[in-house]
């Protein structure tokens, strides 16, 4: 079921993009810019902001983050490393977005509007003279057990394993200390989790191969002949089993299945297998490369009245509570159009109101049995300081509730009898919890929690939060100011 299910959606892929490369381009005319313009605030601003400098709303919530147009640098080309896209790779990206990222494809707009927004991008990064040279993909070498093999070892050779690990799952032993060009870390592609952000056939994985991921440590093969990139790709194919994962591009479509008699209450109720499936790709958020996850396997069935959907998914961790303010719970939540126009996926627009029907792990375990602070964290007690001396009979906090204190006041590790609450032990260091935007307060120490303006030598220097930092998405808040004070 899963091959026919992944075959037919390569297929469709295929189909897809040759048909929408086949028509030519409409003429790049004040109108169509202003078309492009108008699609891009609406469905394109929310991520990479108003002028295309990567800071929408969204961005802050997003790693890997989107793309700042105006520096020019795109990662998915025909030409070569450090040269802008041409028309067609900016149109191709758009209609497939970036598996494996918050990119969305486009393929629900119709051409004529996607050209627009490729016009309208092509503007914000001042890209104004098509490039010079295209790299050509010659034709396609059998993908032969010979060639397979030799490609298994041009990818040790030439030190891919470095990066993507022996069996290609990202974790070679220089994997963790990847950056980006814009400073924020990056991990070498899950190769048989294959969510190729330029795309999964060989043509498109000649193409990467040959032009490399711009403004990421991906580098271009350099010295092979083409028969040697062919023999990568095809082990890279191997590595894949052959499978294409397709980003969501708003094009697919649920059926709810109408059945007699009550609906099914529960997920092994066996009435759900007579509902068919369908399987969407989850685009990640964040990226934890251990921790990749896959799809959604969604089922839908109805008695004309009501409506139950049944959501399974593979997960590799439970993460049963939000109580840190670091932590996601598990969840899932299905949003409902409430006008026939769907709005913007984003939860809505104005004008456009949405219903989110929102399943929380912790909620219904909670059912059960209530979990509140002290069942997660054994032996917390409240307003308890670890620069404050120990009092007879308090325990401190242990486990994750401790490294979370000590994690808010600056990843020092108190040595509690030691500390004195009068902050004259030499230099201190604590972190600040800011609301997002605002300026540092006044310099002090800190005296039982709270901050004392007496004898301040030292000031308050406020760093910007790390690009890459994770993030709240309900509260938005950051530990970006960090302090010493010197008495
Ligand atoms: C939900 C957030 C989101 C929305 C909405 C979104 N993008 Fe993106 N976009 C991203 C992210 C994240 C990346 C970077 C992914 C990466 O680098 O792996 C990206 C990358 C890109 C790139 C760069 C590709 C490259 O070669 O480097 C282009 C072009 C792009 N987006 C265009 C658009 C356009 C046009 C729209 C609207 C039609 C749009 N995006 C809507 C999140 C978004
Ligand atoms: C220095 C580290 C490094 C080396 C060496 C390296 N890669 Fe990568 N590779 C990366 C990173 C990082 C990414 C992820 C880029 C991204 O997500 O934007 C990546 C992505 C990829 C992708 C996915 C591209 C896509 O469309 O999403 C493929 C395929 C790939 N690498 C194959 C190879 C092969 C084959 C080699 C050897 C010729 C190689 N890589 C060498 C770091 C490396």
């Amino acid at each position: 079921m899963d091959r026919t299910v992944s075959c037919l959606v390569s297929l469709a892929l295929v189909l897809l993009t040759t048909a929408a490369l086949a028509a030519p381009p409409p003429a790049v005319t004040p109108a169509l810019l202003a078309q492009g313009k108008a699609l891009y605030e609406k469905q394109c601003a929310v991520c990479h902001g108003t002028e295309g400098k990567g800071n929408g709303p969204a961005a802050d919530f997003l790693f890997p983050k989107p793309r700042d147009f105006t520096s020019g640098v795109f990662k998915l080309r025909s030409t070569p490393l450090g040269e802008p896209p041409t028309d067609a790779d900016l149109f191709r990206t758009l209609t497939r977005g970036l598996p494996g990222s918050a990119m969305p494809g486009f393929a629900f707009l119709s051409e004529t509007e996607r050209w627009a927004l490729v016009a309208y991008v092509k503007q914000l990064a001042s890209i104004k003279v098509p490039p010079e040279e295209v790299v050509a993909i010659p034709p396609e070498t059998p993908a032969t057990l010979a060639s397979i093999e030799r490609g298994r070892k041009i990818y040790f050779e030439a030190g891919c394993d470095q990066c993507h690990g022996p069996e290609g799952r990202g974790d070679g032993p220089q994997a963790k200390e990847l950056e980006d060009d814009w400073g924020t870390p990056i991990f070498p592609a899950n190769l048989p989790l294959a969510r190729f952000k330029g795309g999964g056939t060989p043509q498109d994985l000649y193409r990467t191969l040959a032009t490399g991921v711009d403004g990421t440590p991906m580098p271009a093969v350099e010295g092979l002949p083409p028969e040697q990139i062919w023999d990568l790709v095809h082990y890279v194919r191997y590595l894949t089993g052959g499978k294409i994962v397709k980003q969501p591009d708003g094009t697919a479509m649920l059926e709810a299945k109408r059945l007699q008699g009550p609906l099914p209450a529960q997920p092994l109720d066996p009435r759900w297998e007579t509902v068919p499936a369908t399987t969407i790709p989850l685009m990640d958020l964040w990226q934890f490369p251990d921790k990749p996850l896959e799809a959604v396997t969604v089922r839908a069935a109805h008695d004309g009245a009501s409506l139950v959907l049944l959501l399974t998914w593979k997960d590799y961790s439970a993460a049963p509570d939000a109580l840190r303010h670091q932590d996601f719970a598990d969840g899932a939540a299905v949003q409902w159009s409430l006008t026939p126009e769907p709005p913007h996926f984003t939860m809505g627009e104005p004008g456009h109101p949405v219903n989110i029907w929102f399943w929380r792990y912790d909620f219904q375990r909670d059912l059960a049995e209530h979990q509140d602070l002290e069942h997660v964290y054994p032996g917390m007690a409240v307003d308890w300081y670890p620069y404050q001396r120990a009092k007879a009979g308090v325990v401190g906090p242990t486990g994750r509730a401790g490294s979370h204190v000590y994690h808010r006041l600056g990843g020092r590790q108190p040595d509690v009898p030691g500390l004195s609450p009068q902050c004259g032990a030499g230099p201190q260091r604590y972190a600040l919890w800011l609301p997002h935007g605002a300026a540092a307060v006044p310099a002090g120490c800190l005296r039982n929690g709270h901050l004392g303006r007496r004898r301040v030598a030292g000031g308050l220097s406020p760093q910007p939060a790390h690009r890459g930092q994770k993030r709240h998405a309900a509260h938005p808040w950051h530990h970006g100011a960090s302090g010493v004070c010197h008495l």
